[in-house]
């Protein structure tokens, strides 16, 4: 008889969120810096990884339903495709105010909270994207800290600096306008 792969989780269980799709969330009061689940998969070169990426991110782009890219970088060789029943990780969203850290042991990848969660709290984490293409990642977090994009933690206050940067030189540009009118 085939095994069930999809072990019960003590710590959290996967439902719609209000951020995006579907989300992972605390069954139970988390205390801070417990390691609450594995991000599982299919170990992939950095190639194949590429060739489904891209494959993913057009499925995606043609069928709001068909989740996202869950493909996680593990190192320099390989990546992990995290596509598969068992790995719910593949299910947290990213937050500007995350409550979750994920760490590389052993080249395998462990969530850990960041704070205490409390019951019914979604799981959040920081998705580290860089400042570059960060228009295509709108970010739906609705923290009070939230950027508006999905950036990660040491990029935010570069990219606010930005984006002031920019509102004040339209204000300006619109001012002149007027004055000019
Ligand atoms: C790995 S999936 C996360 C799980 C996703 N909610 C799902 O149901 O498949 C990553 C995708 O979720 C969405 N997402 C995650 N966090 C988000 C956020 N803060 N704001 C907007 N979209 C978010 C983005 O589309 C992103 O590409
Ligand atoms: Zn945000």
């Amino acid at each position: 008889m085939a095994k069930n792969k999809t072990k019960k989780n003590k710590w959290v269980f996967v439902k719609d969120s209000g951020i995006h799709g579907k989300g992972v969330f605390a069954k139970r009061n988390i205390p801070k810096e417990k390691r609450i689940m594995e991000y599982v998969g299919e170990r992939i070169s950095k190639k194949e990884s590429q060739r489904r990426g891209t494959k993913q991110m057009e499925e995606a782009a043609k069928n709001r339903k068909v989740g996202a890219v869950y493909i996680f970088d593990l190192n320099k060789k390989w990546d992990i495709d995290g596509n598969v029943p068992e790995n719910i990780a593949r299910f947290a969203n990213h937050s500007c105010n995350e409550n979750c850290d994920a760490f590389n042991i052993d080249n395998r990848i462990f969530y850990y909270t960041s704070k205490k969660i409390k019951k019914g709290q979604e799981i959040l984490i920081d998705y580290g994207y860089d400042l570059e293409h960060f228009l295509d990642h709108t970010c739906k977090c609705g923290s009070d800290n939230c950027v508006g994009f999905i950036v990660a933690k040491d990029d935010r206050s570069k990219l606010k600096k930005m984006r002031s940067r920019k509102k004040s030189k339209s204000l300006l540009k619109k001012s002149k306008k007027r004055q000019v009118a």
